[in-house]
């Protein structure tokens, strides 16, 4: 099926939400559905939509993987009780961290990410819950990018022509298909989410190992979940599109306490950026690109040297994987 956008000026915002509250109503029933909230715009927006046009009728849950910012399911959590609704939390750390031992491609990590979310975690909550629907926040970018073949981003799947409810045992709602970044951002501000939530940098599903080159290990994520942690709040009043923090594979050699310190790269990207379709390294001061080595050499343990991408996308994607 061809799915067409909706630009943010062509968008009539309540009028879109009136749509899909009918839409996921009449399709779900009387039946139940199931969310995985993450606590980025996307996901953010799919679980108020949704709650709108379910009540009870939906469970949302934050899928710890293990491969999220610091505290950031327990803070994420915590926004979604103020706003009334409720979040279980899960714990699947082992499960992901297992599936990613020993795998290094990136198209392979993706996969085992899609695989442990789609295949083991919604699988067993749909079941659980006797839910016969998930409903996700994929946008038109996500499809786009997938089917253009420039990288499978973790949510796509019925465009892969996978059937969710053969493969996995449940039926896929993405209402927010047809739309862009910013429509989102105006849909979830319309939706009464905080503005800490609509206007979030964007967040990959895969989350931190989409910034880890090489294997992902419980180690390897903590070294860039600090390196995340410092660049966030050095570049957070830039205005920025977004900003990362990537852990690279290759040591280099570098100097502590006197001595050769065969050590850690981390390399900081801060992109301009409309929709994320193409993307300019934002024009940093010097002072702020010193200030973050500064930070992430003393405060990242092994970290020797710290670089900032000054290509565009393209040929540059905004992650490293
Ligand atoms: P790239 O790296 O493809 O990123 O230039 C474009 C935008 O999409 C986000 N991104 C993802 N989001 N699942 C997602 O939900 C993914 O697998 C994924 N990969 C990239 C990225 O952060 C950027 O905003």
């Amino acid at each position: 099926m061809e799915i067409e956008e909706v630009r943010l000026e062509n968008l009539d915002v309540e009028g879109f939400i009136r749509e899909q509250v009918e839409d996921i109503s009449s399709t779900v029933g009387n039946g139940l559905a199931i969310n995985a909230l993450s606590g980025g715009v996307d996901s953010s927006t799919v679980t108020m939509l949704a709650h709108k046009a379910l009540g009870d009728r939906l469970k949302t849950y934050f899928i710890d993987s293990g491969l999220m910012r610091e505290d950031e399911p327990e803070h994420i959590a915590g926004l979604f009780r103020d706003l009334g609704v409720h979040v279980e939390l899960i714990d699947a750390k082992d499960r992901f961290l297992d599936a990613l031992k020993g795998v290094s491609d990136p198209e392979e990590k993706r996969g085992a990410i899609t695989h442990s979310f789609y295949a083991i975690v919604f699988a067993e909550l749909a079941k659980k819950s006797g839910a016969g629907y998930v409903l996700q926040g994929t946008n038109f970018t996500d499809v786009e990018e997938t089917v253009a073949g420039i990288k499978r981003q973790h949510n796509i799947i019925e465009q892969l022509g996978i059937d969710p409810e053969t493969e996995y045992g449940y039926k896929i709602i993405e209402p927010l298909i047809q739309l862009r970044k910013p429509a989102i951002r105006a849909l979830g501000k319309q939706l009464a989410l905080p503005q800490e939530l609509y206007s979030r940098p964007p967040f990959p599903g895969p989350a931190l190992a989409a910034r880890i080159i090489g294997e992902v290990t419980g180690e390897r994520i903590e070294t860039v979940r600090k390196a995340t942690k410092v660049v966030e709040e050095e570049l957070c009043d830039t205005g920025a599109f977004q900003y990362l923090a990537i852990l690279h594979q290759d040591r280099v050699t570098g100097i502590r306490n006197e001595k050769r310190d065969y050590g850690l790269q981390i390399e900081v990207r801060c992109w301009d950026s409309e929709d994320a379709i193409t993307g300019s390294p934002t024009n940093l001061p010097y002072e702020t690109l010193s200030g973050l080595a500064e930070r992430i050499t003393g405060e990242v343990p092994g970290v020797v040297s710290v670089t900032y991408s000054i290509s565009k996308k393209p040929p540059s994607t905004i992650e490293a994987l």
